[in-house]
């Protein structure tokens, strides 16, 4: 059964029994500005839940898109996706938990109506009570029935608690006890289990949720229950996406006919494949394509910045597999040819779609200015409210402070100037520890006085004005060596201090007075245009792909901070590029006349060169 067949029979199945089929509202709700997207099956009918009446009847059936990103770090097992479709059958004060229950039970498990899903794999939870209802009973009561008529035995009805089996979105609105139905994937457990045995299961995604009947009878309003409501509602949500994986006996939703064609098509063209990776730009472009579909565009605030964010995760991921040689417009064939027939639309707005794209992905692929990136993370932690770490520092101390660690490190390890950080946060509406950041500066200056080497993690350890000039000013001159000198020329060893710069480069010959001066105008020319100098986290193997300089002999880690100088409109089409972890001045402009002092020998085949900037 192909999941077009799934949905029609779901429709058609509470058709028959007086539903009336209604279309999915769009993702982006209406009148309600307190949520970004629909995230279920009853945000759009939360007005009728309320009380309201439906001009369709009082009993309806749907199929929902919703997004949901809160579980954005899950996706890539076998489950999690941040756009689904919710199929839903709605009582608005009409049947109720005996009708309810029936019908859910006959869809999953009828060969000729339903899904014909095997009855003995089922389990299913209920609620066990507190202060604002009783433990549900009743619908035990339900449930033990059909089970004994169905001969179904074994230990297979548990009850949970409210965080588990109560059902509302947000503080406020309809909610009430639910039912859910588990199914398992192994098809190995049929003999029951213990409630310990079932939430291990659970854990090990060994049984999947794959409907949920919500008894919708009360409200709550500032996260209270206050009363009950007009009505008794049925909130009835199944994600299809389980469902499919469910009847086509699979192990991950990824592998149904609603991704498989995605998934292959990654693989494919991929030389770096990895299944979590695939998984999670399956699934980002697909949420993305709906997304713009119903009209959202990448922006930095609210639902735009949603958008946005899973489309440079797409970029990361891609970078990482190295996804190359295809265009979005394959990728939205193939997507097309799976919803085709349910969301037509898709197609009208194939236009949009590849215009977004490849906006995006050249915005991406500029390399990010350091404040700019700060700024999209003090973004990210806002909207999502996590609290991020950069190495271990957490970005923020609370809901509305910036850390002064994380400033005080960006300025220490990417050169970030202060000024423009603390700026960026208060214009965001944050607030900012600055004794921290002071009390950091003082540790810090401490910490380079005793560092006894000249260079740590990759980077500089003194952080004086003129000897972070002098670091950029050093990525010039091994860039302009190879330039003029030859590819051939390596660097073997360097040393900053706030008068100098010392390079060590492998070269053969002793440079002329002409190679000297070409190397000098060489970096100056590059000085005199106000190159931008920008820094990327890239994944080890793509940075050595690109070219980027390392130090002859080094060891890096699996993912590498990359220094660019110069124009990044075009793919790294920078002067210079190399690893480095910083800090490094914003704009060559600021250097002053680069000079060089001395030129010599050290040992066979390796020069150094002292210079300085005036
Ligand atoms: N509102 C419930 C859910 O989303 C049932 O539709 O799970």
């Amino acid at each position: 059964m192909d999941s077009n067949e799934i949905r029609s029979r779901f429709l058609k199945f509470f058709e028959a029994r007086g539903h009336k089929i209604i279309p999915s509202a769009s993702l982006v709700p209406e009148n309600d500005p307190s949520v970004l997207f629909n995230t279920a099956g009853m945000q759009p009918l939360v007005p009728y839940l309320m009380g309201q009446k439906h001009p369709g009847g009082t009993r309806l059936v749907n199929v929902q898109k919703c997004v949901r990103t809160q579980d954005i770090d899950e996706v890539g097992d076998k489950t999690h996706d941040t756009f689904f479709e919710m199929m839903g059958n709605w009582s608005l004060g009409d049947y109720f938990k005996e009708d309810a229950i029936k019908w859910s039970y006959e869809f999953l498990t009828s060969k000729e109506e339903g899904l014909g899903l095997d009855p003995r794999r089922l389990y299913v939870t209920v609620f066990e009570g507190d202060e604002n209802a009783p433990r549900d009973e009743e619908l035990a009561g339900i449930w033990q029935e059909i089970f004994k008529k169905n001969n179904i035995s074994g230990e297979r009805i548990y009850f949970r608690p409210a965080d588990k089996n109560w059902w509302s979105v947000g503080d406020n609105g309809p909610c009430g006890p639910d039912t859910e139905m588990f199914y398992d994937l192994t098809g190995k457990l049929t003999e029951g289990m213990t409630l310990e045995e079932y939430m291990k299961a659970d854990d090990e995604q060994r049984v999947v949720e794959i409907w949920n009947d919500v008894f919708m009878e009360y409200e709550k309003k500032d996260g209270k229950v206050i009363r009950k409501l007009k009505q008794k509602n049925v909130d009835t949500g199944s994600g299809l996406e389980r469902v499919v994986m469910a009847v086509q006996g699979k192990d991950s939703i990824f592998d149904t006919d609603l991704f498989a064609p995605i998934m292959d098509l990654i693989k494919e063209k991929s030389v770096n494949y990895d299944l979590r990776s695939a998984r999670i730009i399956a699934d980002h472009f697909r949420t993305a394509v709906f997304m713009i579909t119903d009209g959202v565009i990448p922006s930095n605030t609210g639902r735009g910045y949603i958008l946005r964010r899973l489309l440079r995760r797409i970029f990361t991921k891609s970078s990482i597999i190295e996804l190359s040689n295809y265009t979005c417009k394959e990728f939205v064939d193939v997507l097309y040819k799976i919803y085709s027939k349910n969301y037509p639309e898709i197609y009208e707005k194939l236009n949009d779609i590849i215009a977004i794209f490849g906006e995006e992905e050249k915005i991406f692929e500029k390399p990010l200015d350091g404040v700019e990136t700060y700024r999209l993370d003090l973004l990210e932690a806002m909207k999502f409210g996590v609290i991020k770490k950069v190495g271990n520092i957490p970005i923020l101390k609370d809901k509305n402070t910036v850390s002064g660690l994380y400033i005080h490190a960006l300025f220490a390890m990417h050169g970030n100037p202060m000024d423009l950080m603390i700026g960026v946060a208060k214009e965001l509406g944050f607030k900012i520890d600055e004794n921290e950041i002071n009390e950091a500066i003082k540790k810090h200056q401490e910490l380079s006085r005793s560092a006894s080497a000249g260079m740590f993690k990759g980077g500089l350890a003194n952080h004086d004005e003129r000897t972070i000039k002098l670091h950029t000013a050093h990525h010039l001159l091994l860039a302009a060596l190879k330039a003029v000198v030859g590819e051939n020329v390596k660097q073997r060893g360097s040393n900053i201090t706030e008068r100098r710069l010392r390079i060590d480069f492998l070269c053969d010959h002793k440079l002329t007075d002409e190679e000297k001066k070409k190397v000098e105008d060489w970096v100056n020319d590059k000085i005199q245009k106000g190159l931008s100098v920008t820094r990327r986290e890239l994944p080890l193997h793509l940075a050595k792909k690109i070219g980027a300089e390392m130090e002859f002999g080094a060891k890096y880690p699996d993912t590498v901070s990359v220094y660019f100088i110069g124009p990044g409109e075009e793919k790294y089409s920078a002067v210079s590029k190399e690893f480095c972890g910083g800090p490094h001045v914003t704009n060559t402009g600021v250097l002053g006349t680069f000079k060089i002092q001395k030129e010599e020998a050290i040992a066979a085949g390796i020069r150094r060169i002292k210079a300085v900037l005036v």
